[in-house]
């Protein structure tokens, strides 16, 4: 992956993007580790030693472009290490004329995504609230849109319909960026895109560019490191 990042900061200095996603699954923790404990004979502790130097790998990597960026964490990142890496759920963000929201959701019992608390409150402030009637721009790690099962599970959100239909009577929001889902998706319609690009732990590494422009339609286009 280093040297993948590597050949992606050249693709990023070529493209000179405004702003940089990533939307979870930083890393592959192990599910025992994440819940506190550990899979083989290394120590819980130095488990999370490694996972924070390897976030700050990542993090040093995105320094390096000289590009503003946002990630999140994703299931397989322990979100505590993540955050003293990459600092708790931002503010939202002005960047480039969009308002970007970051929301750290979960996964529920049942492991389908779920938007609630103080992440569901954010949510139903960015699309009515005063202060954010703007451009924006909405990052988690969970999809809305398509309803997607495989596997044996559902990786949209419970109540993904009533989210979708929300973000559409805004009238705000020009993009929703997720990942989680490894093959990827696209939704493009009524001027908003909601998507999930493949994933670029996977050959051929892909990534997605966007350009959204206030009174145009947003483009979206697919490239990869290897083609
Ligand atoms: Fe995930």
């Amino acid at each position: 992956m280093r040297a993948a990042l590597d050949r992606l900061a050249g693709r990023i200095k070529e493209a000179t993007p405004d702003v940089l996603v990533m939307t979870g699954d930083i890393l592959d923790m192990p599910d025992e580790v994440i819940a506190g404990g550990t899979p083989d004979d290394r120590s819980h502790d130095q488990w999370m030693a490694d996972a924070k130097a390897d976030f700050r790998q990542v993090r040093d990597w995105f320094t390096s472009t000289a590009v503003p960026f946002l990630v999140i964490p994703g299931n397989h990142d322990h979100a505590g290490a993540f955050a003293q890496i990459f600092g708790g759920p931002p503010e939202p963000r002005d960047i480039a004329g969009l308002r970007f929201f970051c929301f750290w959701d979960e996964l529920a019992n049942d492991r389908q995504p779920q938007r609630t608390g103080a992440r569901k409150e954010l949510f139903e402030n960015a699309l009515t609230g005063p202060a954010h009637d703007c451009p924006q721009v909405h990052l988690q790690h969970y999809m809305i849109d398509p309803p997607t099962f495989a596997k044996g599970w559902r990786y949209e959100y419970k109540g993904a319909r009533k989210l979708k239909r929300e973000i559409e009577r805004s009238g705000r929001v020009r993009a929703v960026l997720s990942g989680h889902y490894h093959p990827g998706s696209l939704v493009h319609k009524d001027g908003i895109v909601h998507s999930l690009p493949p994933a670029f732990c996977e050959a051929p590494h892909g990534f997605r560019i966007y350009d959204i422009v206030a009174g145009a339609t947003t483009m979206v286009t697919d490239h990869a490191l290897d083609v």
